[in-house]
């Protein structure tokens, strides 16, 4: 479904991600670890085509560069560790929520927002709060919840529950298992303990100095 290829980036002379190839197939999940600046949400970002790169970042053998930005996140969308990443501060949830239906036009806006937010264990009352008006279990259900939204098959996970309490990171670890299995989704997941990708995801990869040394699951 997803595939690297010789995926390369570099800022400044400084080569972040060295010629990393992997494979996710569809259904399946791929989990990232490694140490703090290896280079694992570098990789994230050049897929979710935050930062330029070289190499090939193929979906479905389709080259992402040559989707449109609509093309590309009814596939594929991104959850960050902090959901101040995906939520704006001073919108609404139910704001955050409608944005991407707006910028790509999509119908149905009411009915696609009350679904997602059933879908992700939150209740509408939340859809008028601010992101600082929910706990951090909340916010990040609502940045899932966005991500959502415009019914991507792929989500790309950065450490998606390492800002929260042990009790919470539970409870977000269940969501993100039941929505793996009742919508085939598929997760490239950046986590910081092997219990997180061992639950979620069916294939391993550490990451060093910007390298991918494989592993087994
Ligand atoms: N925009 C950037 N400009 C320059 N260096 C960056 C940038 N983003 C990340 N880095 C550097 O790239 C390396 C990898 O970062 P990152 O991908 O965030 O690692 P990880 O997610 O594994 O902790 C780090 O040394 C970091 O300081
Ligand atoms: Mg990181």
């Amino acid at each position: 479904m997803l595939s690297l290829r010789n995926l390369t980036v570099a800022i400044d002379g400084k080569i972040l991600v060295d010629n990393i190839s992997l494979d996710v197939a569809a259904g399946d999940s791929f989990g990232l670890v490694g140490p703090s600046g290896s280079g694992k949400s570098t990789v994230l970002r050049a897929i979710a085509g935050l930062v330029d790169y070289s190499g090939e970042i193929l979906f479905e053998g389709i080259n992402m560069k040559s989707l449109s930005n609509l093309e590309r996140a009814k596939r594929i969308n991104m959850v960050f560790q902090d959901p101040y990443g995906s939520m704006h501060p001073r919108h609404t949830v139910a704001r955050a929520l409608a944005e991407p239906l707006i910028i790509h036009g999509m119908a149905d806006r009411q009915e696609r927002i009350d679904q997602a937010i059933a879908e992700v264990g939150l209740t509408g009352d939340l859809l008028g709060r601010y992101p600082h008006q929910l706990s951090g279990g909340q916010r990040q259900r609502a940045a899932i919840a966005r991500a959502l939204i415009l019914k991507p098959r792929l989500l790309l996970l950065d450490e998606p529950t390492s800002a929260l309490d042990m009790t919470v990171q539970a409870d977000i670890l269940d969501l993100l298992e039941r929505l793996k299995r009742t919508h085939g989704l598929s997760y490239l997941l950046v986590a910081h303990t092997p219990a997180i990708v061992a639950r979620l995801c069916e294939r391993i990869g550490r990451m060093e100095n910007g390298r991918l040394i494989p592993d087994g699951c």
